[in-house]
C-alpha cells in the first residue's frame, strides 16, 4: 500500500471479535486536514475500527496506514479521545494536572514534567479554551468542560490525526455543538484530520466533509449525500433503510417492506 500522503488509509479489513466478524471487506482513506463522521448504530463497529488504527487492535485480515507508517510507528502523530474514559486520578485533581498526566508518555501516573512538557500542556489547555479552568477541581467540572479537557490530553504532543470516540454523548444539544465547533475550529487553524464518532449525525453535519458509514458489518464512505440515502444504506444493511429529511435534520430509519 504506502499512501504517505494520507492521514489514514485502510484497506480489506476484517475485524474479529470473540469469534465474530464485527466487519470486513472495509477500505478507506482519509486525507490530511479532512474531517471525517464515523458513524453507525451502537455495536456497529466504531470503537473496533478506531482501536485497529491505534494499534490497540490488531485486524484478522487487511492493512492499517497512518501517515504512510503502520500504526505503531506513528502512535505520536495520533491524539485519541477513548469511548471509556476512566478518571483513576481522581475528582480532587486539577483540570492542569489531568492534562499533564497525559503528558510526558504517561497516562497513569502523575509524570514529573519538563519544561517543555509543562509548556506543551499550557498551549493544549489554551486550544481548547481551558486555560481558566487549569486550576479546578475535576469533580467541579460540567460533562462538555471534562470533554475539553479530554480533546487536550489528545492534542499534547501535537498530533497530525485526532481519533475521537463518541466524545458528544452525555452532552445536551448546546454542548455537543460547543464540541463539534471546536475539533472544527482545530481541524482548520492546524490541518488536522479528524475521524469524529457519533450513533447521530446530525451534530456533525455543518462540520464533515464526508462520511464513514459503518452498518450490517461492512463500510461505505462518500459525502453526506451519496451514504446517507435509502438505496445505499439498505444496501449497506441488507434489509430496508428509509432517510428522512425534516428541515435541516436528517433521520435513519429502518423502512418499510416492500
Ligand atoms: N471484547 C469483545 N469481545 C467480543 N465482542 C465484542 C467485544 N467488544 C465489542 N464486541 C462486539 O463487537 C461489536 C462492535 O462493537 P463496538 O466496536 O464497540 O461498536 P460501536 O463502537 O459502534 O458501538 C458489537 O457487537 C460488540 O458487542
Ligand atoms: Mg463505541
Amino acid at each position: 500500500m504506502m499512501q504517505a500522503d494520507k492521514a489514514a488509509a485502510c484497506h480489506g479489513l476484517r475485524i474479529e471479535l470473540g469469534g465474530r466478524v464485527v466487519l470486513e471487506h472495509v477500505s478507506f482513506a482519509i486525507e490530511q486536514g479532512e474531517f471525517v463522521g464515523l458513524l453507525g448504530p451502537n455495536g456497529a463497529g466504531k470503537t473496533s475500527l478506531l482501536r485497529v488504527m491505534l494499534g490497540l487492535l490488531a485486524p484478522a485480515a487487511g492493512q492499517v496506514e497512518i501517515l504512510g507508517g503502520s500504526p505503531a510507528a506513528r502512535r505520536s502523530a495520533i491524539g485519541y479521545v477513548p469511548q471509556i474514559r476512566t478518571n483513576p486520578a481522581g475528582l480532587s485533581l486539577s483540570a492542569r494536572d489531568f492534562v499533564a498526566a497525559a503528558a510526558g508518555g504517561s497516562r497513569w501516573g502523575l509524570p514529573i514534567l519538563s519544561k517543555s512538557d509543562r509548556a506543551d500542556v499550557e498551549q493544549a489547555l489554551d486550544l481548547v479554551g481551558g486555560a481558566a479552568l487549569a486550576d479546578r477541581p475535576l469533580g467541579s467540572l460540567s460533562g462538555g468542560e471534562r470533554q475539553r479537557l479530554l480533546l487536550a490530553q489528545a492534542l499534547l504532543g501535537r498530533p497530525r490525526l485526532l481519533l475521537l470516540d463518541e466524545p458528544l454523548v452525555n452532552l445536551d444539544p448546546h454542548r455537543q455543538r460547543d464540541v463539534v465547533e471546536l475539533v472544527q475550529k482545530l481541524q482548520r487553524q492546524y490541518k488536522l484530520a479528524v475521524l469524529f464518532s457519533a450513533h447521530d449525525l446530525n451534530p456533525l453535519l455543518g462540520a464533515m466533509d464526508r462520511v464513514l458509514y459503518l452498518g450490517g458489518g461492512q463500510a461505505v464512505i462518500g459525502n453526506v449525500g451519496e451514504v446517507i440515502n435509502g438505496p445505499v444504506l439498505t444496501r449497506l444493511y441488507g434489509s430496508p433503510i428509509e432517510v428522512m429529511h425534516a428541515g435541516a435534520r436528517i433521520f435513519v430509519v429502518p423502512g418499510a417492506q416492500p
